[in-house]
């Protein structure tokens, strides 16, 4: 009897990596609210390219379940605050009122990111 060499997933997974899924679960412009140990984290899909990034909002501490992506930017679907998925970093209200709000700097913090790999389709977040 021959023998399967095919290597799971689970098999090559790092240990600090963890499966959130997989690509078919999240189309091109939509995300996935999930935790991770705990940990609310939203993982988005930009034109295939797959980024995970924190799950609060710095904003209101909404969770950023139901968030869009659009053009590398997620969309906050509470107040709509944008994100940069490649770097976390604010865009709006950021780009429209830089320095003029002194409160609104505390609110404009930037969401930390994550490190994914992929493994087939299946998604994999580093939380280290
Ligand atoms: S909670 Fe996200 S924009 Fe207000």
């Amino acid at each position: 009897m021959d023998r399967d060499h095919r290597t799971s997933a689970s098999e090559e997974r790092p240990a600090s990596f963890h499966s959130v899924g997989r690509i078919e679960e999240i189309p091109p412009g939509r995300t996935k609210f999930c935790r991770i140990e705990g940990k609310p984290i939203v993982i988005a899909n930009w034109a295939g390219q797959i980024f995970a990034l924190d799950g609060i909002c710095p904003h209101r501490l909404n969770p950023l379940e139901g968030a869009t992506v659009c053009e590398y930017l997620l969309d906050c679907p509470w107040h709509h605050f944008q994100y940069d998925i490649r770097t976390g970093e604010n865009h709006y209200p950021k780009n429209v009122y830089p320095k003029d709000y002194p409160a609104l700097q505390e609110q404009v913090g930037p969401l930390r990111t994550y490190r994914v790999e992929l493994i087939g389709s299946e998604i994999l977040v580093d939380l280290t």
